[in-house]
């Protein structure tokens, strides 16, 4: 079917409104009827018997994976690798018994990705994947597609596709913390109403739009720009570096705050700017630590947080965008969207191409 911009100027515009719909949807779908528990098809992966959990992507993809990691673990204490397709799937993996493996694309036909899958079928006790196009051929090769739902993507940078990703990853974390014991049915419970505020708060963070279109015009005229995170916003900082090169070409990179001082310290002067993503949660105060060493080195600092964030930590920033009080597990779901707009409109304000970036595909189906 033909897909169109509407009122938008832009695919990737168009696409970064629509995730309070397209999650809402993502999360009916896997929600029980009664909304305390998750619904999901089972296809013979049974939690009780994992021992591993091996994740496999690409790009944006590979990010949705890694935060994944810190819910797999944390949730249903599950040991989770996750490794990008081109290094996986010729580095000869040892798989043992177990390991349930986990294939997530967006298109479900990008080559690495569909030859690590390939590398794992008859090694690995399940091949899990979560796809958006669920007639692709990563699904088809799969004993379980689990479909994201989030609608035809056409933007070559992926940003409700993400968003549906970590929702369904999230989801699946949940349902094997209860399968594993691991999560007591209140806790599930609250975890699952926590994650149907999210369409509302997203809406709630796109309130902050015009300021961070102009933050972001700021934010154009630097030439390197740092983004940094820690638990489980340190996948989303890598993100959010992502998003900023692939559609406005200024070089940005992403640590994990407490690696800074391990190197990145070094690029820091009066023109960096540092982009942190901190919500008020149980590492806030070891990121407002970082951030002020980026600050004593005359870094300037873009703080995105909440308001007990804002709170303790405004003082001496360069620039701050406020987000909504989240639950501090759904809060990469959220911080995506301030990332995503920040890269839109620095793209706007460098006057690139957005939709269709220079040297990039929608989907790399040859290696
Ligand atoms: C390309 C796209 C990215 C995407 C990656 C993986 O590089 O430009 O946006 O994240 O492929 O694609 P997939 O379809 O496997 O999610």
């Amino acid at each position: 079917s033909m897909v169109d911009k509407g009122n938008h100027k832009h695919f990737m515009a168009k696409e970064i409104g629509e995730q309070p719909m397209v999650l809402g949807q993502a999360i009916d779908h896997y929600l029980s009827k009664d909304g305390k528990s998750v619904n999901m098809p089972g296809n013979g992966l049974d939690f009780t018997k994992i021992n591993r959990l091996t994740m496999v992507a690409c790009g944006t993809a590979y990010y949705a994976c890694l935060t994944a990691k810190y819910w797999f673990e944390q949730i249903a204490g599950i040991p989770v690798e996750v490794d990008v397709a081109s290094e996986f799937r010729y580095r000869e993996p040892p798989i043992t018994d177990g390991t349930v493996a986990l294939f997530v694309s967006q298109s479900g036909e990008t080559a690495d990705t569909l030859a690590a899958l390939r590398y794992c079928a008859g090694k690995a006790d399940s091949i899990v994947s979560v796809v958006n196009v669920p007639e692709s051929s990563i699904a088809r090769e799969s004993d379980l597609a689990l479909p994201i739902l989030a609608g035809a993507e056409i933007g070559v940078a992926s940003t409700k596709a993400f968003t549906c990703q970590l929702t369904v990853l999230l989801m699946l974390a949940l349902k094997a913390a209860e399968d594993r014991g691991a999560l007591s049915a209140d806790a599930l419970a609250q975890h699952l109403s926590d994650l149907r505020g999210i369409p509302g708060l997203i809406n709630q963070a796109m309130g902050a739009e015009a300021h961070i279109k102009d933050v972001a015009q700021k934010l154009s005229e630097a030439r390197d720009i740092l983004f940094l995170g820690r638990g489980r916003m340190f996948p989303l900082a890598l993100e959010g570096a992502l998003k900023l090169k692939e559609i406005s070409y200024i070089h940005a990179e992403a640590y994990a705050s407490g690696e800074l001082k391990h190197g990145p310290i070094a690029l820091i002067d009066k023109h960096v700017p540092v982009v942190v993503m901190a919500p008020h949660d149980e590492l806030f105060d070891k990121s407002i630590s970082n951030m002020q060493e980026v600050m004593a080195r005359a870094g300037k600092v873009l703080l995105i947080t909440d308001s007990a964030g804002l709170k303790e930590g405004a003082e001496g920033t360069w620039q701050t965008i406020q987000m909504p009080q989240v639950s501090p597990v759904l809060s990469p779901i959220l911080y995506a969207v301030p990332a995503q707009l920040l890269a839109y409109y620095t793209a706007i304000a460098k006057g690139t191409d957005v939709d269709q970036p220079r040297n990039l595909a929608k989907s790399v189906t040859v290696e």
